[in-house]
């Protein structure tokens, strides 16, 4: 049985979902993998707790939901980031699921060069480190040879990541459009059937699925980074958040809705990549769709994303998720495809 000594970063939706998952697969992961984890420290807004036994995941799991903080655990020492405690932790894996911040990165993003440095495998739910320093992580996991993965940054569960690096050998993608916030486009169903904005808004956020910002979702910069990703990832461009041309849908009205439906249309706030010459425009914006296009029926909860290249034809796929559960799993599918990898 091989043990993987995980330190969790963030106690939010994602990592709870994770501890979650442990619980209800622990004997599966043993069995058809020959692996467990091991949770060696978890950290939250209070600090970091460090436990070299393992935290229990139930146990851990219900005192987060129950008002507990990383400082009340045992194993909690003052004044610790996690990139501080990860400088020293003996551990394999680190899964990265704090808040987004498009301005520094952190705290992840310190935590992820300190661990990849170290030869500590990263897998990150959260973006921001992934969007703003992409070729330098690369190669502080190439360096050391850590394992790296954040196919739950792009589309939660729906692995727009592994399909264009792994599926499109050879490709040359031409077009890349795609709904990559269920926030939003829950927002824009629920207003073209008569719902406020706000309220619509405030149903997301109480399911987990708005950023803790939620204004990063609604001004496009979620879509906007998950694209500057599937950029760096997919497309081969090394492009950043300037590169982006973004509007959100804060000015979209129920008026417009209801004026795009009487034409057969349906408007998305869609994140697109089309080639020109030898590289892509990148634009996230409200677009109007027809509404019975692919992604113009990826409605509500859904995430949906089309690809068209010179050699795979015209691919659609689209996921529905409407909690943080299947994020958690494609956090938990990048950690074995890092240790006992594909099969
Ligand atoms: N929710 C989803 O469906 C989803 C899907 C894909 C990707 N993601 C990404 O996953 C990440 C986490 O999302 P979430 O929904 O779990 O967020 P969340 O519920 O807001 O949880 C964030 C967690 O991070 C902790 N935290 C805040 N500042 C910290 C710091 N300085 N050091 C360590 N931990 C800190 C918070 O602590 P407290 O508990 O003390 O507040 C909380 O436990 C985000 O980056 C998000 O973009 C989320």
């Amino acid at each position: 049985m091989q043990i993987i000594d995980t330190f969790l970063i963030g106690l939010g939706n994602v990592n709870r979902n994770f501890l979650r998952i442990l619980e209800m697969k622990a004997t599966r992961l043993a069995q058809d993998y020959g692996i467990a984890f091991r949770i060696v420290a978890a950290a939250d807004s209070s600090g970091v707790a460090v436990n070299p036994a393992g935290f229990d995941p139930a146990a851990t799991r219900r005192f987060k939901e129950t008002g507990g903080r990383a400082c009340e655990l045992p194993g909690y020492s003052a004044g610790n980031s996690p990139a501080d405690v990860l400088a020293t932790l003996r551990c394999d894996l680190a899964l990265e699921a704090s808040p987004v911040n498009l301005t520094t990165g952190e705290p992840g993003l310190s935590a992820a060069r300190t661990a990849l440095r170290r030869g500590v495998s990263m897998v990150l739910a959260n973006k921001a480190p992934v969007a703003l320093a992409y070729r330098e992580l690369h190669q502080l996991a190439a360096a050391s040879g850590a394992g790296l993965r954040f196919s739950a940054t792009v589309c939660g569960a729906l692995p727009v990541i592994n399909i264009g690096r792994r599926d499109l050998i050879a490709a040359d993608v031409t077009r890349l459009h795609g709904i990559f916030n269920a926030t939003t486009n829950f927002i824009l169903a629920e207003m073209a059937a008569g719902r406020s904005y706000a309220d619509a808004l405030q149903e997301a956020q109480q399911r987990g699925i708005a950023e803790t910002d939620p204004s990063l979702d609604v001004e496009g910069w979620d879509t906007a980074t998950k694209l500057v990703i599937v950029a760096n990832s997919v497309l081969g461009v090394d492009a950043t958040l300037a590169d982006v041309a973004v509007t959100g849908i804060v000015h979209v009205t129920a008026a417009e809705l209801a004026q795009e439906a009487q034409r057969g249309k349906t408007i998305k706030l869609l994140a697109m990549a089309d080639r020109i010459g030898d590289g892509f425009s990148l634009a996230v914006k409200p677009t109007s769709v027809d509404a019975d296009s692919f992604l113009g029926r990826c409605s509500g909860w859904e995430m949906g994303v089309e690809i068209e290249s010179d050699l795979y034809g015209r691919m659609f796929h689209k996921i529905w998720e409407r909690e943080p559960l299947p994020t958690a799993a494609a956090m938990l599918r990048d950690a074995v495809d890092i240790f006992v990898g594909r099969r």
